[in-house]
């Protein structure tokens, strides 16, 4: 079959290097993005008298006629036409003729690539913007019911201080918000148009690249036209941000992992989030966080893929480039099932506010409250964390808690020990003492929980 670019060769192309350089196996998710931009180009040439109106009307019905067949799913890409450029351009020719080979005037496939990429990527941000918060109003939410709700507080993975649950929620919650700004922010960079590049030096061809940019809804142009093909940094950076995104939920899910084992108990997933073992009967497993857990390797490895691609390519355009996609499509995918899942397995996952709050009361992690009463009574702070070290050390040879220990007993340590020494160490004592900005008494969470929804509202009026 003859190829778009035949004319200089003399021979066939051998059929391993045309299934070897070809892309339209996996770049074929770009078809929309390509026709539109083709839809964009072909109306600028004609506005520009480069081609004739009438020439355009008919290749714009056919782009139309071919955008359809994508919506239906009835084209047969052939590996032949290398890409989904000119798998696309054949189409179009071969349904509406000669003049179809009009659409490719003053553009090159290298402007083109790229400013399907620039679409695609564009759309999936806007999309993965929208997941992150539904995944931000189903954390909202379960915060909303814990406030008062107490959770051993851990460091190093060892009891350190009670804490309110909704609290420990909520720190992911301002970790999805950062995600989502960066890629709120990454948008600015996205919306340069690399349209109008040319194959790298621009073209002879009176084109208006500001027109097509604004038909294609992009805010700005790319000024120099061989950084506008070369450039693949807004990918990089989709997909360092997408990294950092699921080192998020990955850490989300290892806690989620923890607290639904039999050791912990603090929640229980779904049982529709949840699956069974084949051998063992009881087993209920944490499959869905774990594969969370586990699918950021590969979206790490998409980026350091693309980076190393990237990093020894002489300006402008290399085949090398091509690589910049299944990567970049996997990572989009990873993140949209990803994020699907885990926004309604927060919502539907139970509590146990019982075992969260029996916990507490087994462990010594109100000993800070009580070497800061004795700082209230004057006593300098380094001193009192000896003497509560020196209480802990006992207790824990007495088979107590500090709860247990009698006046008499804490007398010993210190004179300064009064019966209100035991409202201190109650748990929702301890908690609710920690008023500090940002801290975990319920007061500072509501307000945190309030400002937390000022955030999604002012930045999505809808969900109000
Ligand atoms: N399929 C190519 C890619 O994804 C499109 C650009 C091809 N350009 C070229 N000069 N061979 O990068």
């Amino acid at each position: 079959m003859a190829k778009l670019w035949g004319g200089r060769f003399t021979k066939e192309t051998n059929k391993l290097v045309e299934e070897f350089t070809a892309s339209i196996t996996f770049d074929q998710k770009l078809a929309l993005e390509d026709v539109e931009g083709s839809l964009a180009h072909v109306q600028m040439l004609g506005e520009c008298n480069i081609i004739p109106m009438e020439d355009v009307e008919k290749i714009k019905a056919g782009l139309l006629e071919i955008q359809q067949k994508i919506h239906n799913n009835t084209i047969e890409y052939s590996v032949q036409h290398e890409d989904i450029h000119m798998n696309i351009e054949k189409l179009l020719i071969d349904m509406i003729g000669p003049v179809g080979g009009k659409l490719h005037t003053g553009r090159s496939r290298n402007d083109q690539v790229a400013t399907d990429m620039h679409l695609y990527a564009k759309r999936k941000t806007e999309m993965l913007i929208s997941l992150v918060q539904d995944v931000q109003v189903a954390i909202l939410n379960q915060a909303k019911d814990n406030v008062d709700t107490i959770i051993p507080g851990y460091t190093h993975l060892q009891r350190a201080q009670p804490v309110s649950f909704a609290h420990h929620l909520m720190a992911y919650f301002w970790m999805f918000q950062r995600d989502k700004e960066r890629f709120q922010d990454s948008l600015k960079r996205v919306n340069w148009l690399p349209l109008g590049a040319g194959a790298l030096a621009g073209t002879t061809f009176p084109i208006d690249r500001e027109r097509v940019a604004e038909l294609l809804g992009f805010e700005t142009v790319y000024p120099n036209s061989m950084d506008a093909v070369s450039d693949r940094d807004f990918i990089v950076e989709l997909l360092s941000i997408a990294s950092l995104l699921m080192t998020h939920i990955s850490r989300l899910s290892e806690e989620l992992v923890i607290w639904s084992s039999q050791e912990f108990q603090f929640i229980e997933l779904d049982d529709s989030f949840c699956t069974g073992s084949s051998i063992m009967p009881q087993k209920k497993n944490p499959d869905v966080p774990e594969l969370l857990r586990a699918k950021t390797g590969r979206v790490y490895g998409n980026l350091i893929g693309l980076l190393t691609v990237l990093k020894g390519l002489p300006l402008a355009y290399n085949k090398d480039m091509q690589e910049d996609k299944e990567g970049m499509f996997d990572t989009v995918e990873t993140l949209e099932g990803s994020l699907k899942l885990l926004a309604p397995m927060i919502n539907t996952m139970t509590v146990k506010k019982e075992k969260m709050r029996s916990a507490v009361n087994q462990d010594f992690s109100n000993a800070t409250d009580i070497a800061d009463y004795l700082v209230t009574k004057g006593i300098a702070f380094r001193d009192a964390h000896e003497i509560i070290g020196k209480i802990v050390l006992y207790a824990i040879g007495k088979k107590k808690f500090l709860l247990d220990l009698t006046l008499d007993e804490y007398k010993e340590f210190s004179m300064f020990f009064e019966e209100d020494i035991f409202k201190v160490l109650s748990p929702e004592q301890v908690v609710g003492a920690r008023k500090s900005y940002g801290g975990t008494a319920p007061s500072q969470v509501a307000e945190q929980i309030k400002l937390a929804e000022e955030y999604l509202i002012n930045e999505y009026p809808a969900i109000s």
